[in-house]
């Protein structure tokens, strides 16, 4: 037995969190890729099977009310607060990232050009219907979007046409640009919160603070970071904010996004997709808009009722599990699974994207590697699922709460051997 896997399982007897496995369906397999489709946790298939068979066999229209369908949107978002720093009251799920990125930023240039300009409605409106610039510093001049350069590729889309249509200009720049870019013409800037990519972790509290001080907004994308690590959405007064369910959330395939708007930013939050589900009186049915009080706001339609409780119930799995234990576990997987990689693979088969730095990193470590997509098929071959990311980028995410160290040594001595 090598030093190192005499370490894993030392470190697997000492992890607290390692009876957490047994809440999920897995195999023999190293399952690296819980930052792309989370693993199945075990009370899923008989609660969907429920939810079909007796609350929409049985019960029928019914269940709008008696099993709670038609507040799941509020309800589960509650239950995803605690796990990104948010108090009640502040979420809603539903739809899917894109559509929530697009929910979020064009709402954002919409408070930006509002802010300090007299308004002359009662609440949200049409997008410059409800103000008048009146000499008060008139805010139509925030013409710009900031994006992420390095973002995930549906962020910069949805942003390129969230621009168009509130007639701002697009400038992508880099999370560490973004200080520098701010200026008086800035409405609002996209951000990730962990690069999907590289597992680079961006400073979420200071990035913040510097959008706001320009008199921007914020909208950040945690798809990779809830569920990986804290947040802190409330305590960095983060104003809105995204993300995915399907992947440390593990909600299972295409489960609704979420979306966080601040509580004292809510009755600002004009949607750009009002929709009857964010009505202030849904079953009114009434021809003129009025948009409701709190999270339901950023609804839109009728909710996807399977997949939704689909993640409700995944969101069990959570029950007495602190972010911090999970943070803590995630570095040490991460920095586990370097050191196994240095030790094992031939020097300069792979180059790590990853930062060295705890502050600075997700619960993913990138490696870049010749012929990445071929290593990543042989890989799976052998049982070690990561994925591999266009060009050259082998990429492997640590789920804490289901992988182990005797996993990640695993993962590192195959990778070797394939590499060899
Ligand atoms: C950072 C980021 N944003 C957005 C998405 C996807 O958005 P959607 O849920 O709309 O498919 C992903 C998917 O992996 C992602 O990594």
């Amino acid at each position: 037995m090598s030093d190192l896997d005499t370490k894993a399982r030392e470190l697997d007897s000492a992890d607290e969190l390692a009876p957490l496995r047994d809440r999920f369906v897995l195999d023999e397999t190293v399952y690296l890729d819980g930052n792309s489709l989370g693993a199945l946790p075990v009370n899923v298939p008989d609660r969907i099977a429920d939810v079909v068979r007796r609350q929409w066999g049985e019960l029928r229209i019914r269940s709008w009310e008696e099993s709670g369908w038609w507040t799941a949107p509020e309800r589960i978002g509650d239950r995803i607060a605690p796990l990104v720093g948010a108090a009640p009251g502040q979420i809603v799920v539903g739809d899917s990232t894109s559509v929530n990125v697009f929910k979020a930023l064009v709402a954002a240039v919409r408070m930006a050009r509002t802010d300090g300009g007299v308004r002359t409605g009662g609440g949200a409106g049409a997008d410059g219907g409800v103000r008048t610039d009146g000499g008060t510093g008139g805010t139509r001049d925030r013409d710009e979007i900031l994006v992420d350069a390095t973002t995930f590729p549906t962020d910069g889309y949805i942003a390129r046409s969230a621009a168009r249509m509130t007639g701002c200009t697009l400038r992508p720049v880099t999370p560490a640009e973004v200080p520098g870019a701010l200026s008086a013409r800035t409405a609002a800037v996209l951000l990730n919160h962990v690069d999907y990519r590289t597992g680079r972790l961006h400073d979420l509290p200071s990035l913040t603070a510097s959008v706001h001080a320009a008199g921007a907004y914020a909208v950040w994308d945690l798809c990779h970071s809830a569920g990986a690590l804290p947040v802190g959405l409330d305590e960095h007064g983060v104003g809105l904010a995204v993300g995915c369910t399907y992947k440390y959330l593990n909600g299972g395939p295409g489960s609704p996004a979420y979306l966080y708007v601040r509580r004292e930013l809510q009755d600002r939050f004009d949607s750009p997709l009002p929709g009857w589900n964010s009505h202030a009186e849904p079953f009114g049915m009434r021809p003129d808009f009025e948009p409701a009080s709190g999270a339901q706001r950023g609804r839109v339609g009728t909710p996807d009722i399977l997949s939704m409780l689909a993640l409700e119930a995944a969101l069990e799995v959570w029950d007495g599990v602190p972010v911090e234990a999970v943070r803590a576990k995630s570095l040490a997987l991460t920095d586990f699974f370097l050191e196994c990689v240095g030790a094992y693979v031939p020097d300069g088969r792979v180059t790590s994207l990853t930062p060295v730095s705890h502050g600075e990193r997700g619960s993913q470590v990138a490696l870049r590697c010749a012929d990445a997509g071929e290593v990543m098929k042989r890989l799976i071959e052998r049982g070690v699922v990561g994925d591999f990311r266009h060009p050259d980028v082998l990429r492997f995410g640590f789920t804490p709460l289901y992988v182990g160290f005797a996993d990640v040594e695993r993962a590192a001595r195959v990778l070797a051997e394939v590499l060899r």
